[in-house]
């Protein structure tokens, strides 16, 4: 494979909605790995995990229950309030993953509260994950992206790289590279259905096998 991944490793975005959990399942079914979301707000329509199940098809030895089930979709902090919950770092702890590697997906981005005093970077750094960045394509995105490559940095976490998920954009990528000094792991251009195959297909053509 032409990008060798680690044993585990924490998948995180610019944002909310910008294709963590797509990415996650096309490296889950990619890696034959197993995925795990330590926490999810909102349990409607599905939770990330369910999706991932969904689209992968991928039976059960590759998942891992989550953490934290907050039923509405808000940040954990907030999430957490209204189930009378109360989210502390010390309550998780990495899980063993029966398949390597094990893909961590956190919710929305770096600095989204899960208590009156932690972040999600907090979590990662507990965890002492590499992280894989995903990035939108489109406008905005270079703010976003680089904003999250300081805070990685400032947190001394280790960048894996971004993965840009949208349509092609050649500046932007040229911008993320130049600016982020990062790699760039590959671009995961909107796909017309989601499923296993056309994940798998996105999964080897972002990272070929070496020949
Ligand atoms: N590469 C893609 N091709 C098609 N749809 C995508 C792609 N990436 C994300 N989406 C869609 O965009 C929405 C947000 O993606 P999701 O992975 O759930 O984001 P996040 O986990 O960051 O909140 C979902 O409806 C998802 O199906
Ligand atoms: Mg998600």
């Amino acid at each position: 494979m032409s990008f060798q991944f680690p044993d585990q490793f924490f998948v995180t975005g610019t944002d909310t909605n910008v294709g963590k959990t797509v990415v996650s399942a096309m490296l889950t079914i990619g890696l034959n790995g197993t995925y795990w979301k330590p926490v999810q707000s909102g349990l409607e329509p599905i939770t990330d995990t369910e999706y991932v199940r969904s689209v992968t098809q991928l039976d059960e030895s590759h998942f891992l229950p989550e953490r934290f089930r907050l039923t509405e979709p808000l940040s954990p902090h907030l999430s957490a309030r209204l189930d009378g919950v109360e989210i502390h770092l010390s309550d998780f702890e990495l899980p063993h993953a029966a398949r390597s590697p094990l893909i961590v997906e956190g919710a929305g981005g770096l600095l989204v509260p899960l208590n009156d005093k932690d972040l999600i970077i907090d979590l990662i750094q507990k965890f002492q994950l590499p992280v894989c960045l995903v990035s939108r394509t489109q406008l905005g995105t270079i703010n976003h992206t680089l904003l999250s490559i300081r805070q990685l940095q400032q947190a001394n976490i280790p960048i894996l790289g971004v993965i840009m998920n949208g349509p092609l954009n050649e500046e932007n990528k040229r911008a993320f590279a130049h600016f982020g000094q990062i790699p760039i792991l590959g671009e995961l251009e909107p796909l017309e259905d989601i499923n296993p195959a056309t994940l798998r297909s996105a999964f080897e053509r972002l990272f070929p096998k070496a020949p």
